[in-house]
């Protein structure tokens, strides 16, 4: 009897967790034993509903989902928020049942890296400006845990955000260069009615800032309505910082037009391109992103 109301009990908490990477693999192995396809949605926690799409995502897609929790030591700078970043195991634990996920990967950060841990994934060109510059760890960092929670788990699919736009594209160039056997599927940005990006990071806005917030996207897109009437990249861009800087933010780490695929700087929307911003607000460093297509270029 109380086996069974442990059970339930475990039910309403949440989808099983697993802590070690052998206990993911058995996991996974029961799954493939019975032919069923994972996806594999990797996480930092304190999830929202961006987070949660990307469950949804991958529950289109395969027959199950293991989400993973492990906030990444290696990808924050000395200075950044590692200590303060925000947690709440038993609350993204409820969101991921309610979001139908299977299983719930969270180890601890001696299981990813062991004593003596000497290794690390480095991709060059795309790590290169915008977040790569003004956090020159970070994508060492990502690249090193992505390839480690893939290698893990061995899903078919590994979904990811659009909302931090770089990491995908370096996510996409070392699963290339390294030939590990994944689809990496992009999500849309999930945003809030007034258009800020869900970001777990949003947490540390005053109320007097998160009024201000949306300032961000409303430029970006301003910017890429500019694009797209034909406008030379330079002076849109220049005119974009100050409106940004105007709505209260404190500084821009980057404000730039680049091509969608590889990043090099356009001067003007010939080809597919993305308006990428990072932009701090109060304790908050905000990115974002916007699509600009040559196809929406007016006629003007
Ligand atoms: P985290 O910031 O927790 O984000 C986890 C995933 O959620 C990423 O793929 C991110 O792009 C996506 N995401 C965040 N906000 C989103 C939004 N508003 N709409 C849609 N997707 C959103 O990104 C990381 O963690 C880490 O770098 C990680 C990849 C887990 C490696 O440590």
């Amino acid at each position: 009897m109380s086996g069974d109301r442990q059970a339930t009990t475990g039910v309403l908490d949440g989808p099983p967790v697993v802590r070690t990477v052998e206990g993911v693999r058995a996991a996974i192995a029961a799954w493939r034993h019975a032919g069923e396809t994972v996806a594999l949605i990797p996480t930092m926690g304190y999830l929202h509903d961006g987070h949660l799409a990307l469950v949804a995502r991958g529950r289109a897609l395969c027959r199950r989902t293991v989400a993973s929790l492990f906030v990444n030591p290696i990808q924050f700078g000395p200075t950044e928020d590692l200590e303060c970043y925000p947690r709440d195991e038993a609350g993204d634990r409820a969101k991921l049942q309610a979001a139908g996920c299977d299983l719930l990967y969270a180890p601890g950060a001696g299981e990813m890296y062991p004593p003596g841990f000497a290794t690390a994934v480095t991709v060059s060109g795309v790590t290169e400006g915008l977040c790569g510059a003004a956090r020159p760890q970070m994508f060492g960092g990502v690249a090193t845990v992505v390839t480690k929670l893939l290698l893990q788990t061995l899903p078919d699919v590994a979904v990811f955000g659009e909302k931090d736009y770089q990491q995908l594209l370096v996510i996409r160039r070392f699963v290339r260069d390294l030939d590990i056997p994944v689809r990496i599927e992009g999500a849309p940005t999930v945003r809030e009615a007034d258009g800020l990006a869900l970001s777990s990071r949003n947490s540390y806005l005053t109320a007097a800032e998160r009024a201000q917030a949306p300032a961000l996207f409303r430029t970006l897109g301003w910017a890429a309505d500019r694009l797209h009437q034909g406008a030379e990249a330079g002076p849109v861009l220049a005119e974009a910082v100050g409106r940004v800087l105007a709505a209260g933010f404190a500084k821009l780490d980057y404000l730039d037009f680049r091509d969608a695929g590889t990043l090099v700087p356009l001067d003007r929307a010939c080809r597919p391109g993305r308006l990428l911003a990072a932009a701090w607000l109060g304790r908050a460093r905000l990115i974002d992103n916007v699509p600009v297509s040559p196809e929406n270029r007016s006629a003007a």
